[in-house]
């Protein structure tokens, strides 16, 4: 059996982290960088290669760090799976998302405890970082796990500590996120605890696996509730009269009791938009339903074409139609200055003035060309802004507020705006050209 003390005193631990994406890459990256020995395991051979060759596959890790922990000797990715065998500790960091009927699509979860399971050692850790519903780790990973022959909690540790990465935050790395660690015995759980201690500054013990699942579920059902709440407002204030903006900064001046979401185009990314329902069809089997979710998930849902409303109204107002109008959308990615456009509003928004026969190009400076994904292929590229450029179309539509775009000059361009996230709260000249959605 393993010494996970000695181990972790001497900095003798070898980690294993399976599944190197925007979760996994910066987890690496943190144990690497606390002078771990760090295996990076996946399925993709392109992203192993790029990562060998120190080329990082996510904009905000820069190549020189990964470059960095590579030349180190502290870094080495694989899709050799049997390599399993030789690190301490596994941290599953692979996709859940929802399938065709909005249900948990658990297969990259089982597909990779399958795999472990084949390569499973006497005292290794496993550990599941995967945002899912509560009773995932015990119902469906140890089952599979114990198919080896060990038994969790005896043979081997197993725990549950989910991710909390916030892609493009400059106020927090994984290292600075405190990190709530659920284990199948209080032993599992400590060994957790003591592995990240290594490499985040805090680790918030909790009393069981579920309890782990719970909190990362309860976090994101908080945003997307709340967000649904300031979209349904943005709505009301705005058939009022009211700007829903200038009232959250006021709101926000409140010193307790009070913390500020902002409306947008709708949901996006990996988590918000996914994650609440797999809580939703947990509590199904309980018989429970979840009320706050559904109407969230109502109000979300229907924001993008809300927008399009906005639009289509906006350029009556001009005698235009949407239809045959030219539309200039900017910023494909969920939200500011990152490269991941997975369930992002734009693409929905794009695909809705379509039908509506709008002529719609994009730009965003971070996605130079779309990629089909599994429910969308929209085949376009992003345009090059230039005032001519701007000027050529009946409407521009602000769906992600980048950092890099100059506000002042695309509305100075632009015949007419229409921004889904007050991205133009600091124009002064042209502000007539503006309607806010
Ligand atoms: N992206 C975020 O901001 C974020 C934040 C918090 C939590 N999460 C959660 O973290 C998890 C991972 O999300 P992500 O955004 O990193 O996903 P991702 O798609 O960026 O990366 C997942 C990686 O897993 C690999 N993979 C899939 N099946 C595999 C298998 N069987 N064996 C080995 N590798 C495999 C894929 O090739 C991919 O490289 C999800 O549960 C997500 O909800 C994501």
């Amino acid at each position: 059996m393993k010494n996970w003390h000695r181990m972790l005193n001497e900095g003798k631990v070898k980690v294993g982290v399976l599944g190197l994406g925007y979760v996994g890459l910066p987890l690496v990256r943190e144990f690497a960088s606390a002078g771990l020995r760090v295996v990076g395991f996946d399925v993709d051979d392109k992203k192993i290669r790029m990562l060998n060759s120190g080329r990082s596959i996510i904009k905000h890790i820069p190549h020189s760090q990964v470059r960095e922990i590579v030349n180190s000797g502290h870094f080495e990715a694989t899709s050799n799976m049997a390599r399993l065998k030789s690190v301490d500790a596994i941290l599953i960091c692979v996709p859940t998302p929802l399938t065709e009927n909005r249900e948990p699509d658990m297969q990259y979860v089982v597909s990779s405890t399958k795999t472990i399971a084949k390569y499973l050692q006497k005292g290794q850790l496993v550990v599941l970082e995967s945002t899912t519903y509560p009773g995932t780790t015990s119902e469906l990973m140890t089952p599979i796990l114990e198919t080896s022959g060990f038994k969790a909690g005896r043979d081997f540790h197993l725990a549950y500590s989910p991710e909390r990465e916030d892609p493009g935050n400059k106020n927090f790395t994984t290292k600075t996120i405190p990190k709530v660690v659920g284990g199948t015995t209080k032993k599992c759980r400590d060994i957790a605890c003591a592995l990240y201690g290594k490499a985040v500054v805090q680790t918030v013990p909790v009393s069981s696996l579920e309890a782990a699942e719970a909190a990362k579920i309860l976090e994101n059902v908080y945003r997307c509730v709340n967000i649904a709440m300031v979209n349904e407002l943005k709505i009301v204030f705005d058939r009022m009269g009211i700007d829903v903006w200038e009232v959250i900064a006021a709101a926000s001046t409140k010193p307790f009791g009070f913390n500020a979401f902002y409306p947008g185009p709708g949901l996006g990314g990996h988590c918000i938009p996914i994650d609440p329902f797999y809580l939703t069809w947990k509590a199904r089997q309980f018989g429970m339903p979840t009320r706050f979710i559904e109407l969230a998930g109502e109000i979300n849902t229907e924001m993008p074409r809300y927008v399009v409303t906005r639009t289509m109204d906006a350029l009556n107002e001009r005698k235009k139609s949407l239809n045959g109008s030219k539309v200039l959308v900017l910023g494909l990615a969920y939200k500011k200055d990152i490269d991941d456009v997975r369930e992002s509003p734009s693409i929905e928004l794009i695909e809705l003035l379509r039908e509506k026969g709008a002529r719609v190009d994009y730009n965003d400076p971070h996605i130079p060309r779309t990629h089909k994904q599994r429910h969308h292929d929209l085949q376009m590229r992003s345009k090059k802004l230039s005032a001519r450029m701007i000027a050529g179309y009946d409407v521009v539509l602000i769906s992600t507020d980048h950092s890099e775009y100059d506000y002042d000059w695309i509305v100075a361009n632009a015949e007419l705006v229409v921004d889904t996230r007050n991205a133009t709260a600091c124009v002064r000249k042209g502000r007539r050209k503006i309607v806010k959605a």
